[in-house]
């Protein structure tokens, strides 16, 4: 048996996906999550599952000493944008104090590799590329602020320990059972794959994301825990580097279901606070782990709608 991997928010839409990745690799994996995206735990010979809030600090503190984990990849967060503002206390609670009593534990028990998931929405939206390094950090919401507050405490937790950290900022995630109100599953949502035509609500439609599927995301999250101990602090985007607008997405969607879709404007969807672009540059993590991103953007819609209606899509 290989070493073990500490994964918190391992039952979340990417964490689910990294367990089982790690599993079939041969690692041990010991998941701490406490169920909130209500999503199920990973059920596999070699997982061991937690239902503990990180906000517990004791209860960090018992199975981090127990299972003395090679690595610790931390995703528990709650991360929908809206949700970090309606619920702002909470949503620091979690994210910031969570992390707080992990990297304690983490230096109590001299674990010393740590994979962070940070977000793309760190940068100033006010560069057209976004480079780790060069781009300045700038939040503008609740929920970039918490990443951002994270990745000071890492930096500061790196500096005490000199331990081996990647914090990895992750861009726009998809993928089947999204249990977050994102965009793809908003869309798909407002679908009836039965009728000819479509029409959606949807806020702002002009906004340009960079996607990367689930599977890409958690491929690169792996190969950072496994890779062998390096110590110091690394930045690294997890994105794929192709941009698209929400009007481009709806539009490769009503193609591959084939049929038209129309938008209209809801006013209670559009968000007061959007950057307009959020495109990252991925060389360095693709080269540093001597890797590519495997979904196109049409790979990963089919594998969704597939997924979602059951359904032979491919035309
Ligand atoms: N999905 C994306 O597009 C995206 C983009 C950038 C960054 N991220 C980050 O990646 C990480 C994983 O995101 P995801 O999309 O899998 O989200 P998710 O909501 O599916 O997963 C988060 C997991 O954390 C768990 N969790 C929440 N609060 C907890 C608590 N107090 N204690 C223990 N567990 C708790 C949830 O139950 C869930 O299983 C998050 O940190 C998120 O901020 C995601």
């Amino acid at each position: 048996m290989k070493q073990t991997i500490l994964v918190t928010g391992g039952a979340g839409f990417i964490g689910s996906r990294l367990v089982q990745k790690l599993s079939k690799n041969g690692f041990q994996v010991v998941v701490i999550d406490n169920l909130t995206s209500n999503l199920p735990f990973v059920q596999l010979p070699n997982v061991v599952n937690y239902n503990v809030d990180v906000r517990d600090f004791a209860a960090l503190d018992e199975i981090i000493g127990e299972c003395q984990p090679y690595c610790i990849v931390h995703l528990a967060a709650i991360h929908h944008v809206p949700t970090c503002e309606i619920e702002r206390n909470y949503a620091l609670d979690v994210n910031v104090i969570g992390t707080e009593n992990l990297l304690l534990a983490m230096e109590k028990h001299r674990i010393s590799k740590l994979v962070f998931a940070s977000t793309g929405a760190v940068y100033s939206p006010d560069y057209p590329i976004l480079n780790e390094g060069e781009t300045p950090v700038d939040p503008f919401d609740n929920y970039s602020l918490s990443k951002f507050t994270n990745e000071k405490q890492i930096r500061f937790f790196q500096q005490r320990t000199t331990a081996d950290v990647c914090i990895a900022r992750l861009f726009n995630t998809i993928g089947a059972n999204d249990p977050n109100a994102h965009l793809i599953p908003d869309i798909l949502r407002q679908i009836d794959p039965e009728e000819p035509i479509a029409s959606i609500k949807l806020g702002n439609i002009k906004s340009r994301r960079d996607y990367i599927h689930v599977e890409d995301t958690a491929n690169l999250l792996m190969l950072m825990a496994i890779s062998a101990p390096k110590k110091g602090l690394k930045v690294f985007n997890v994105c794929s580097s192709v941009e698209y607008s929400v009007e481009e997405i709806v539009q490769k969607i009503g193609v591959l279901m084939n049929k038209p879709i129309t938008i209209d404007i809801d006013p209670e969807k559009v968000r007061k606070y959007d950057r307009i672009s959020q495109f990252g540059n991925n060389q360095k993590v693709l080269s540093e782990f001597n890797t590519q991103i495997f979904f196109t953007i049409e790979d990963a819609l089919k594998d969704i709608l597939a997924k979602m209606y059951d359904l032979p899509v491919g035309l």
